[in-house]
Formats: C-alpha cells, sequence, structure tokens
C-alpha cells in the first residue's frame, strides 16, 4: 500500500480560503486527476462539501470520506469514522486529497507527497501541514525555478519521499 498526500498551497502553506480553494489552476487540477484516477481518495467532510456537483463524489476514484457524524452519507461516497478507519478502507493506492485537519491527521501515514508550490501571495484561513526533515525532494517540475500557468499564476510540482531510516553506524551496532 502506497499513501500519498496531495495539495496545492500559495505562500505561507494557504491551501483554502471560506471552505473553498482561493485560486484558479487548471495545470494543477489536470495533474491531480491524472494521479489519482484509478486509486482511493480520502477527504474530511468539509472537502466533500467544497467539491462542485458535477465532481461529486470525484470520478474513476473510491471516494472515502472521514467524519465524525455517524449519521453523515453522500452519495457515491464511503464513509469512515477515522483516518486509521479510512486507511483500513481503502485499497492499494490511497491518495489523501485534504482538507488542512485531514492533512495534519494523516502525515504520520505518508509515504510520499505531492506538493503544487504556487508562486503567490493569497489569503487564506486553512493551512498545508508542515513537511519536516524527514522528507525529501525527490523530483522537480521544472527542475528550476517556476512554470508559467495560462492563467498567469507561476507554480512548480515537488514530490517527496520520506527518508528511510539510516542504517546505524558500525559503532552503533557494536554497542
Ligand atoms: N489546496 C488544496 O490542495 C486543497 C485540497 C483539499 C481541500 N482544500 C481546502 O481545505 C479547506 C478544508 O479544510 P478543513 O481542514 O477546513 O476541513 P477538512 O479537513 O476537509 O474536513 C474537516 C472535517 O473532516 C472530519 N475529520 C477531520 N479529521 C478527522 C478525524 N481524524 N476523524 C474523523 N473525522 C475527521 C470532520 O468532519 P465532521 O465535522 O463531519 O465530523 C472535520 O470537521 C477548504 O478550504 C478546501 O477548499 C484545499
Amino acid at each position: 500500500m502506497t499513501i500519498t498526500l496531495i495539495w496545492a498551497q500559495a505562500h505561507g502553506g494557504v491551501i483554502g480560503a471560506d471552505g473553498g480553494i482561493p485560486w484558479h489552476l487548471p495545470e494543477d487540477s489536470r495533474r491531480f486527476r491524472a494521479l489519482t484516477s484509478g486509486g482511493d481518495v480520502v477527504m474530511g467532510r468539509k472537502t466533500w462539501e467544497s467539491l462542485p456537483g458535477r465532481f461529486r463524489p470525484l470520478p474513476q476514484r473510491r471516494n472515502i470520506v472521514v467524519t465524525r457524524d455517524p449519521e453523515w452519507s453522500g452519495m457515491g461516497a464511503e464513509r469512515a469514522e477515522s483516518i486509521e478507519g479510512a486507511i483500513e478502507l481503502a485499497g492499494d493506492d490511497v491518495w489523501i486529497i485534504g482538507g488542512g485537519s485531514v492533512y495534519r491527521g494523516a502525515m504520520a501515514y505518508a509515504d510520499r507527497l505531492e506538493v503544487t508550490q504556487i508562486d503567490a501571495d493569497i489569503d487564506g484561513d486553512a493551512r498545508a501541514p508542515e513537511v519536516g526533515p524527514e522528507w525529501r525532494v525527490t523530483a522537480s517540475e521544472p527542475p528550476t525555478g517556476w512554470a508559467a500557468s495560462e492563467t498567469g499564476l507561476r507554480y512548480r510540482f515537488l514530490s517527496y519521499r520520506r527518508r528511510t531510516p539510516e542504517a546505524p553506524s558500525a559503532h552503533q551496532r557494536d554497542r
């Protein structure tokens, strides 16, 4: 099983505002669709509610919604009572697609991160999780600098993998 968190952020880790995403970046939407199609997507109840009707459920993906409300139901979605429950329900290709609270809760389980950085100051009230030193960038598209969107925004795609724990040194092994 591979668990990947995927998000897009502006400066300061802003990922959302007023229950939605405060930018339009079609290149990112296309990449999101290409990467997650065929997999299982896990999202918080608020992110589910933020999806436009025509994208709910997200097509060609199993949609799993995390909520503490036992009465909750959504057409085309499966409910999970916790992030751990959602991961148990899911298959081998798991995509955690937001929002802020679900990213933070799922970070400990993640193997990969796919992060779109947007080179813009945009106000918001939802933020990406911290990406600590246990993560390393394995790919950047473009390799340096920024790509220019048809919308005029500048952006880049960063892929991260969790660092594998270092093998113990000879000194540590002998102790
Ligand atoms: N830029 C991006 O890539 C991106 C991606 C996705 C979303 N977003 C944005 O992020 C914002 C939403 O994020 P958010 O943090 O406010 O909400 P969210 O994470 O989408 O949903 C929060 C809800 O999920 C449920 N939940 C969260 N953690 C849970 C847990 N451990 N166990 C059980 N249920 C849990 C709770 O639902 P109940 O209250 O029903 O119990 C909680 O209120 C929106 O602005 C959205 O547009 C941005």
